[in-house]
């Protein structure tokens, strides 16, 4: 079931096959998340389309039917929603600790129904991931702020338009501040505002709900409020993580694929080092070509906000860069503790050595299947990768972090020639 991630599951992989043929990527999930969350904004109904089914867009589900959110899906990837009859303002520590998102909640019930009550998302696996950026924007909105057991209560009889400078350009908090002022009095700026194409994605919904948003996709984003939003249709973006996972298996299987859906404008860091290593790709129309014929070279990342290197590809780069020539460095500059994976790359034989924020690679000839175990969302699928790579098989344990984020990923890439399996946990 696309909603339940068995704790216990295991995925093997029998590698050394070159992946080959064709992948369609699904809507991104972290665009839709946001949507999902923004149609609390209107009493009138939402629909959108694209939408993936995977666990943490069942988390929000859940989320938004215990607030009185009414849902149907009309098909596969599309779900009508209703927030006629919200009468919970509230989103309790067992969701929130799942899934960070669902701290997206606070800024669309604060404007629309005046009060809040969301926990605060604690620590998790990547980082301590504070939301002093959601709060401080909050409260220059007009909102007041108490942080309870745990929770952030806020309220506001009537949020105004603000001036906005982000301390730094926070993807959930730019979303957050977003939806909040589009019901606010006056004009918002966001100014230092993150410029991911999820943020595009979610003003473009705002906008068709009536909502007066420009500059989305740049650091300045402008909000002219209105009083209310009505219903909209909108179809998801494709997901660019997920499409720059499978171009990357293609690199590192020294496959052939061609990812239908993976748009070269959202990708372009992506394309940028794989240009730098000596990976071979080509932009189509509908979607991107990767031929991985030779062993990538070395190069240097850095992880940075949009539109630079993006954090949620770097532990499949690493897995790809592991199998290199010569040696590569990574610098992850948006999470601490993201590098969790590189130990268990390190047990299939790779050449990594991490100090600080930085891991250096020393690229090796091969890897060779062992037991692994993931730790997060974006190092599970970089020890899949490295799995359909190595001789031999891997097992990888935990892989209910996958399940969060990517969509019938075993059946995706077994239609592709990959070995792989899904074991139910015991
Ligand atoms: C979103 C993405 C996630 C991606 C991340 C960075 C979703 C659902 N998730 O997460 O996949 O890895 O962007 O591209 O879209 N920070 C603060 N204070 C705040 C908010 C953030 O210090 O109030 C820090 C965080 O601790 C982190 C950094 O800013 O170090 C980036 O966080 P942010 O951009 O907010 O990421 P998310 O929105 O959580």
């Amino acid at each position: 079931m696309w909603g339940r991630a068995d704790y216990m599951d295991k995925i093997v992989v029998r590698g050394g096959t070159p992946l080959q043929g064709e992948i369609v990527v699904s809507g991104a999930k972290n665009a839709a998340l946001p949507l999902l969350f923004a149609t609390l904004l209107t009493d009138e109904e939402c629909r959108l389309s694209q939408v993936p089914k995977l666990v943490d867009i069942h988390t929000t589900l859940r989320l938004l039917r215990d607030l009185g959110v009414q849902y149907d899906w009309l098909n596969e990837h599309e779900v009508a929603l209703s927030s006629r009859l919200v009468r919970c303002f509230e989103a309790p520590y067992e969701l929130v600790k799942t899934m960070r998102a669902s701290f997206l909640t606070l800024g669309p019930l604060l404007a629309r129904f005046g009060r809040a009550r969301v926990s605060t998302p604690g620590g998790c696996a990547i980082g301590a991931r504070p939301v002093n950026i959601h709060l401080d924007g909050m409260q220059r909105l007009g909102a007041s702020i108490r942080l309870r057991q745990g929770y952030v209560e806020a309220e506001a009889s009537k949020l105004r338009g603000a001036y906005l400078p982000l301390e730094f350009p926070s993807v959930g908090a730019t979303e957050n501040l977003l939806m909040a002022a589009t019901l606010a009095e006056g004009v918002t700026i966001i100014d230092n505002a993150a410029q991911e194409p999820e943020i595009v994605d979610l003003a473009l919904l705002l906008n068709a709900m009536g909502a007066r948003i420009s500059g989305a996709g740049t650091s300045r984003i402008t909000i002219e409020g209105v009083t209310s939003l009505h219903g909209a249709n909108h179809v998801v973006i494709p997901d660019r993580v997920e499409a720059g996972t499978f171009l990357t298996a293609a690199a590192i299987t020294s496959g052939d694929i061609f990812v239908r859906g993976a748009r070269a404008d959202h990708l372009a860091a992506l394309l940028q080092t794989f240009a730098e290593t000596g990976v071979h790709f080509s932009v189509q129309e509908d979607g991107i070509r990767v031929t991985g014929n030779r062993r990538p070279c070395g190069v240097n990342i850095t992880t940075l906000p949009y539109p630079g290197f993006p954090t949620d590809l770097q532990a499949q780069l690493m897995a790809m860069l592991s199998l290199g020539v010569g040696h590569s460095t990574i610098t992850e500059t948006i999470f601490e503790n993201r590098f969790m994976h590189a130990q268990e790359l390190v047990r299939l034989g790779a050449d990594i050595h991490v100090q600080g924020n930085i891991a250096t690679i020393h690229g090796v000839t091969y890897l060779t299947g062992a037991p692994v175990m993931a730790t997060d969302l974006r190092a599970s699928v970089s020890l899949l990768l490295a799995g359909l790579a190595a001789q031999g098989e891997t097992e990888v344990s935990r892989v209910y972090h996958l399940d969060r984020g990517y969509e019938r990923i075993e059946e995706k890439l077994s239609r592709i020639g990959a070995r792989i399996r899904r074991v139910k946990g015991s």
